[in-house]
């Protein structure tokens, strides 16, 4: 943690691993941490299924970052709302939506070419949401951090990202973005090529020229952030497991693949670790915690038609 928290400058920690292990409680309380350490702090959920507002016990989902109500700390939370950059994305499919769509580029710093590229129907080449869309919609947040001014108070930003598979793709979809831009660069230098009578079907002259210049600048964007996820002194990536198996298993495998993707990574927290000398305490407090839960779960009425299994802890991984 200290090393973590030496220096005034920007750093990003990306908090990954599998579901349920403990991501979003680690990336906040090393959020909080941070902020009590004197940096100014925002903590991120990349993780369409957001649960760290309620980590936070506070609606942060508004898609930009809310200040942590409780505390004098300097901490700021955001849940990125993938669903909507969905639409908006629709939208701009779709032909429909002008503003959405310039909204939509302007996440990539790109608002005045959707004007310039409205004609060529741009949308058909990327027909509907691809794979990796998700993280695609995060990437542009994250240049957003890198490169807005409303950001540059932040010298500690902590991702609490979605479980493992996504990760991943939020790796490689630069890759994937960096493809389909390529693509329409090509085609756009192909049309600029095309005689001037070709060219007039597709409305401006001129501006094409610019097009292709902004569609480059964003193609550097994406190597930016794909340079910055393997920046060794500004990134750090930490892996969160819990010790069994199927954990340990899934995180040897994550491990590998951001090798493989030339990722640093130097942490790994085992979370959950059972400590010596339990005894019966331990057990009876757990037992009235969990009987609280099952109490709220018999309680709801959103839970009350249906019919209630409680299958028992063992003592060993199954
Ligand atoms: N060390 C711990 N001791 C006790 N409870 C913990 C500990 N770490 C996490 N928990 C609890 O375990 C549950 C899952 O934690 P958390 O939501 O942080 O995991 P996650 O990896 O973010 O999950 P998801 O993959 O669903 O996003 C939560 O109820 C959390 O309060
Ligand atoms: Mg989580």
């Amino acid at each position: 943690f200290e090393e973590l928290c030496a220096g005034t400058e920007r750093k990003y920690i990306m908090v990954s691993g599998k579901g349920g292990v403990g991501k979003t409680s680690l990336a906040a309380s090393l959020a909080v941490r941070f902020a009590q350490e004197g940096h100014t702090t925002l903590v991120v959920s990349t993780d369409p299924a957001h649960s760290l507002g309620d980590s936070l016990a506070q609606d942060i989902s508004g898609g930009l970052p809310v200040l942590v109500e409780g505390t004098a700390l300097p901490l700021w939370g955001m849940e990125i709302d993938t669903e909507r950059e969905k639409e908006k994305f629709k939208a701009w499919s779709a032909g429909q939506g002008r503003k959405e769509a310039e909204s939509f580029m302007g996440g990539f710093g790109l608002g005045g070419v959707v004007e310039q590229l409205a004609d060529l129907k741009l949308g058909e080449l990327l027909d509907s949401p691809p794979p990796g869309f998700d993280e695609a919609v995060a990437i542009s947040k994250v240049l957003q951090f890198v490169q807005g001014e409303e950001y540059a108070r932040f010298s500690r930003i902590v991702f609490d990202t979605a479980p493992t598979g996504h990760t991943l793709r939020l790796l490689t979809v630069p890759d994937f973005v960096e493809a389909s831009l390529a693509r329409i660069v090509r085609l756009r230098k192909r049309l600029g090529s095309a005689s001037q009578a070709v060219r007039g079907l597709f409305g401006a002259g001129g501006s094409q020229e610019e097009a292709v210049d902004k569609l480059e600048q964003l193609q550097a964007s994406i190597r930016l952030v794909k340079d910055l996820f393997r920046d060794q002194q500004a990134t750090e990536f930490v892996i969160v497991t819990i010790p069994t198996e199927m954990a340990a298993a899934e995180s040897i495998r994550l491990a590998k693949a951001l090798r493989k993707e030339q990722v640093p990574i130097r942490t790994l927290v085992v979370n959950q670790v059972l400590q010596p000398g339990l005894r019966e305490q331990y057990l009876a407090t757990r037992r009235a915690d969990q009987q609280r839960a099952l109490q709220r779960l018999r309680d709801d009425p959103q839970l009350a038609q249906l019919q209630l299994i409680e299958a028992p802890l063992f003592d060993l991984e199954v």
